[in-house]
């Protein structure tokens, strides 16, 4: 234990406890204090190391009760706290003084209920009499594989490698009821209630080290350091699989998301971005959550996307099929080789495309057989599996040569299984999954559990790569934001947002700033035609819509009055704008519109955007998103992202165009961002791409006041 809060070795005193007080452990039954100790001693927790605590009571359910936890004989790990909040603050000194190196807190009435000066006060007691403190407001936790269940959930799960962690403590109690229905085992159960201390952070890190959790799941509505979750999913994904529903995508589900655990829902996009980025699997709902981390936590990634269907029903296929196609997975040509080996196992009217029908006259031994195949075949990645159940076959047979050819293989491909049909086939999935083979009620399931080991196979397949250091004069950008901040300013002039772009590198066009009708004709000679005139105020943002833009100036004459007629159109329309000059601007030959830009996430910082550029971004919301720092390859993979990078990379006989160079404005904004966290958004848009270069035609930077995040990159 280093002292500081984020240190996660007394976790082990909360997951692996030798010995538990529950303080507040009542004499009623109807009572959470109640079920907590007959929790823990119903699942199986060693008798002799659980410690009631309550002063009114000489015994509770056969175990001797102590008055306060300072009277415990013995060393106390773990304290289940199940009193009211107002003397939660009491007994914490208590266990401080006891020596307790982790307190779960299940007692409600605290952040969530705007309480936030009580919060603050157990977390400080906790934090200077070194426990580390989880809740309040949980359910509880539950630990399988010491038959730990400090919780009030309606009983223990089944043992198994699934890690669940969830901000929510009813869905945390729904679920072990619907884990026990579908088999699904569980090595730890955690409830985060207020996240007051420990957090997603803290736990996904110890669970890393944890030989008896091979995925992580959770559940999540909020995060508040999104920096510290990505720092320690940067540490834990490489070595397991982390898997999170994160709830609130709708505006209107944010909203109940904050109300309930009374921490901010950071905005959807950022999160997926986040997770993407330290290859966290993102699940869509709770099924999709656990049916991924059942295929992540039995069979290895897919690291070959050449993908086989094996069927006996041509309608089970196509299903799949069409799944495939949406999910990314591709479904390989048959070699003749292989084709030949497989028709050993089906009648002539067989087919060996893909998916491979092995017809309804389907056996145990046909299935056992192509399975093998397709298994030692060299360029198969990974089989999908399909059973429909016929009048013919048992589907406890076509499991069980389902379950000896993957024995008999070398396990280093992923199968997922499908078994359609009534009552006996959810017998013969559940002895699938007993036996380490995913397997799911619809085609559909089973190929998103695939499409789940397509994404973990990708993330560890990706070569290391670095943010790359970049050439930049950050003393100029300094100079010009500094002054605005000085001015209190929220947002650049349009000259000094180009100053600030070419600082960093972005290529911009030529363009000078004309104070008076003298010097126009000069000026606009100097900069070259043709020119565009614009408005120069740091008060005016959309200049077309107040007269501010003049294009296509070919001559002097014209520039003149360019020059004239935007001061007039201002003076009329936006009266009070302090107004600079009017800038000249050369207008650059129009190449391929893309943007490139920055929105600050409060929870995560600086969220990259590149997408198809222009006036209809907003429409075709063709943009893909990022957390900085960016990698070069992630640059690269932004643009592929999107439609947009069809046209970059010559749509039909059109020329290919310079991505490199988009690849490096993307980095350059980056850093624009991670170095100024004043700046708040950042738009190149549009961004003229030509087949040599790129050219930003319009830069906008927002600026604000520094937040929690972002001083970190
Ligand atoms: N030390 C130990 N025990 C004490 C002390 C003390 N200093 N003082 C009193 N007690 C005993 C009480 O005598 C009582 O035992 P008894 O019933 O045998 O007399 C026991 O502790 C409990 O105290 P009560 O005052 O009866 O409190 P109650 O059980 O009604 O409520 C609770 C306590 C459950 C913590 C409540 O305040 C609370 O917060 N409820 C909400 C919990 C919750 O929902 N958590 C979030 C779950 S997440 C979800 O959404 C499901």
């Amino acid at each position: 234990m280093d002292g500081s809060p984020d240190d996660i070795s007394n976790l082990k005193y909360l997951l692996e406890p030798e010995s538990v007080a529950v303080i507040g452990a009542s004499r009623d039954p109807q009572k959470i204090g109640y079920q907590v100790l007959w929790n823990l001693i119903g699942g199986g927790f060693p008798r002799e190391k659980i410690f009631p605590i309550n002063p009114k009571a000489e015994e509770i359910l056969d175990l001797k009760c102590y008055p306060s936890i300072l009277e415990v004989p013995e060393k106390v790990d773990l304290a289940v706290i199940v009193v009211p909040a107002k003397i939660v603050p009491m007994v914490l000194k208590q266990c401080v003084e006891k020596g307790v190196k982790a307190v779960a807190i299940i007692s409600a009435g605290f952040g969530e209920v705007g309480n936030i000066a009580a919060e603050e006060e157990i977390v400080r007691i906790a934090r200077e009499g070194g426990m580390r403190l989880l809740g309040p407001n949980i359910v509880g936790v539950a630990n399988t594989h010491n038959n730990m269940n400090a919780s009030f959930c309606q009983a223990l799960p089944f043992k198994g490698n699934i890690a669940f962690i969830t901000q929510s403590g009813a869905l945390a109690i729904a679920l072990v009821g619907w884990t026990l229905l579908e088999k699904i085992g569980l090595s730890a159960l955690v409830s985060l209630g207020n996240k007051a201390d420990v957090d997603d952070a803290d736990l996904i890190l110890y669970l890393r080290d944890d030989p008896k959790t091979s995925v992580i799941t959770i559940y999540m509505e909020g995060l508040d350091d999104g920096r510290k979750f990505m720092d320690a999913a940067s540490k834990v994904s490489a070595q397991k699989p982390i898997i999170i529903v994160k709830a609130g995508r709708s505006e209107r589900g944010a909203k109940a998301a904050s109300s309930h655990t009374g921490s901010l829902a950071g905005s959807d996009i950022a999160y997926t971005a986040a997770f993407k980025k330290y290859g966290v699997l993102r699940a869509s709902n709770i099924q999709e959550l656990f049916d991924w981390a059942m295929a992540t936590a039995y069979m290895p990634p897919l690291k070959n996307n050449n993908v086989v269907i094996l069927t006996n029903g041509g309608g089970a296929g196509v299903l799949a099929t069409d799944e495939c196609e949406s999910s990314g997975i591709n479904l390989m040509d048959i070699p003749p080789e292989l084709a030949e080996e497989l028709r050993k196992y089906m009648p002539p009217f067989g087919s060996v495309g893909n998916p491979i029908d092995l017809t309804g006259m389907a056996t145990k031994e046909w299935y056992k057989g192509a399975l093998k195949a397709l298994l030692s075949h060299k360029d198969v990645g990974g089989v999908i599996v399909l059973y429909c159940h016929t009048a013919i076959t048992a589907p406890m047979e076509i499991a069980e040569a389902i379950i000896e050819a993957y024995e008999e293989s070398n396990k280093d491909k992923p199968i997922t299984t499908s078994f359609i049909g009534g009552s006996e086939c959810l017998k013969s999935q559940e002895h699938l999954r007993r036996n380490n083979i995913p397997s799911y009620p619809s085609p559909e399931r089973a190929v998103s559990a695939m499409a789940a080991l397509l994404e973990r196979g990708k993330y560890l397949m990706k070569p290391p790569s670095k943010a790359p250091k970049l050439d930049v004069d950050r003393v100029t950008a300094q100079r010009i934001i500094g002054k605005a901040l000085e001015e209190d300013r929220s947002a650049l002039s349009s000259i000094e947002a180009f100053q600030v772009a070419e600082a960093y590198g972005i290529p911009v066009p030529p363009l000078q700033v004309v104070k008076s009708r003298e010097e126009a004709v000069s000026v606009a000679r100097s900069v070259g035609f043709p020119l565009v005139a614009e408005i120069e105020s740091p008060d005016i943002i959309h200049k077309t819509d107040v007269g501010g833009i003049v294009l296509n100036i070919e001559n002097e004459d014209a520039a003149l009055k360019a020059f004239d007629q935007i001061l007039e159109n201002i003076k009329k329309n936006t009266p009070t704008a302090k107004v600079i000059g009017v800038a000249f601007r050369k207008m650059v030959e129009e190449g391929q519109e893309v943007l490139v830009g920055m929105h600050r996430d409060p929870t995560f910082g600086p969220l990259i955007a590149f997408g198809m550029g222009g006036i209809f971004v907003n429409i075709l919301k063709d943009v893909s998103f990022r957390i900085t720092p960016l990698t070069e390859m992630e640059a690269k993979e932004m643009i592929s992202e999107t439609k947009a990078s069809k046209i970059l990379y010559g749509y039909r006989g059109m020329e290919t165009l310079d991505i490199n160079s988009v690849v490096d404005v993307i980095l350059r904004v980056s850093q624009l961002a991670m170095d100024f966290k004043e700046i708040t958004d950042i738009d190149v848009n549009p961004l003229f791409v030509y087949r040599n270069g790129c050219v930003a035609v319009d830069v906008k930077i927002l600026l604000g006041k520094s937040e929690k995040n972002e001083n970190k990159p």
